[in-house]
């Protein structure tokens, strides 16, 4: 579905709640305005391809200060998978070129129009749907497309919370009923999803079974998952093993299991859920398709679900998203919920930050810094 008509949609059932269209949002950063107050800077693509190619830093003219805009400087932006994606025009929304990369960061309230009133100078926010165009300095837009989190809470904690975070929230919440001391199984522990989900799955009481990929610093990434309330850590090829058995002994068997893989990595990992138990798929880092065991189904009925999380705002609107956003806010005030392993790069040096978020086995993301 084109990012436009997706959007349209969202403004169809919110009506006039939301007007900040997300391609008006990009536009407008692109447009230069008689009015404009100043120049930002932005990363820009005018066509898809990878990453390293056609993205550019370029200076723009400020957008106009509507009556119900906001005007934020933004502090700090993470490079996804699914930014890389859009740029590369293989994501399944696209926003129309030229377009800035970016989809998730911090920002700090500048100014404000003469209509906002649940925001103020110095407050600091997110954009609360895709498709803002977080790599650049400032952005203006619609109040209705930002959330306010407290500027007392990490720098990177903030820039990191809009979709991971959420993602990892809403899967642990909204496909079984878990209680504490229930397991779930989960591959790319180690991703941004995998380590909140590590965390929010300690803060329900729920142990959590992690799969990684072997590499030579296994005990070291081991260590540090185990340091954010890891239960367990195994490798892929630990999954197929008879050890498995021994570790059912000590925790039981998962009744959800979280996919980020797709092919054989996910497969494995359905084997070992319990009867009646469900796997949430919200990643595809292999490229892979996924195979069933007939068994699986016929004997296990296991469920097999999917989760985007940009679906889930566009459905759940602004009110239950700032909800939810409150809750993790809290988790990361008690200490609870920590920002992924993250890698702080100059916003100048966006290459280096781009060849790294495509490198595999780096177990960083990467975060520009404006
Ligand atoms: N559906 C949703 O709503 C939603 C929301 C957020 C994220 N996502 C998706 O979730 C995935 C993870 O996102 P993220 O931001 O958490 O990622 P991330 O922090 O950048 O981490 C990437 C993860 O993918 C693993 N990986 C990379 N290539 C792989 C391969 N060929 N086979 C197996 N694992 C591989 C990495 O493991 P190594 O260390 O072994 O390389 C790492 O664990 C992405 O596909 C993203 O688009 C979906």
């Amino acid at each position: 579905m084109a990012f436009r008509r997706l959007c349209e949609r969202a403004v169809g059932r919110r009506g006039p709640r939301h007007p900040g269209l997300l391609t008006r949002l990009q536009d407008r950063a692109l447009v230069s305005s008689a009015a404009a107050r100043g120049r930002c800077e932005a990363l820009v693509y005018r066509k898809h391809g990878e990453p390293l190619r056609v993205i550019q830093l370029e200076t723009l003219q400020s957008a106009e200060l509507r009556d119900s805009d906001i005007r934020a400087q933004i502090l700090a932006a993470p490079i996804n998978p699914s930014d890389i994606n859009m740029v590369q025009g293989t994501y399944p929304i696209l926003p129309d070129l030229p377009a800035i990369g970016g989809n998730e960061g911090v920002g700090q309230v500048m100014d404000v129009g003469s209509k906002v009133t649940n925001l103020k100078p110095g407050d600091w926010v997110i954009p609360s749907d895709a498709g803002l165009g977080t790599w650049r300095t400032e952005a203006v837009g619609n109040m209705n497309g930002f959330i306010k989190v407290p500027n007392n809470i990490p720098l990177l904690c903030a820039a990191t919370l809009g979709v991971n975070p959420c993602t990892a929230y809403r899967m642990l919440s909204d496909f079984e009923t878990l209680k504490p001391g229930d397991s779930v199984i989960q591959n790319a522990a180690n991703s941004g999803v995998g380590q909140a989900t590590i965390q929010i799955a300690k803060a329900m009481g729920l142990k959590t079974i992690n799969v990684i990929r072997n590499r030579p610093d296994l005990q070291q990434l081991t260590d540090s998952l185990m340091s954010l309330g890891a239960d367990y850590v195994i490798t892929e090829e630990a999954l197929r093993k008879p050890e498995m058995k021994e570790l059912f002994k000590k925790v039981p068997r998962p009744r959800l299991a979280l996919n980020g893989v797709g092919g054989k990595s996910a497969t494995e990992i359905l084997r070992h859920l319990e009867k009646g138990g469900t796997i949430v798929t919200y990643g595809g880092m292999a490229k892979q398709p996924i195979t069933v065991p007939v068994s699986a189904l016929i004997f296990n009925n296991v469920k097999i679900c999917g989760f985007w999380v940009t679906q889930w705002k566009l459905d759940h609107g602004h009110d239950l998203l700032q909800e939810m956003i409150t809750q993790l806010c809290n988790l990361i005030q008690a200490g609870m919920l920590r920002a992924p392993v993250c890698n702080k790069v100059n916003f100048q040096d966006y290459q280096t930050a781009l060849k790294a978020a495509t490198t595999p086995f780096i177990s960083s993301k990467q975060i520009l810094i404006m």
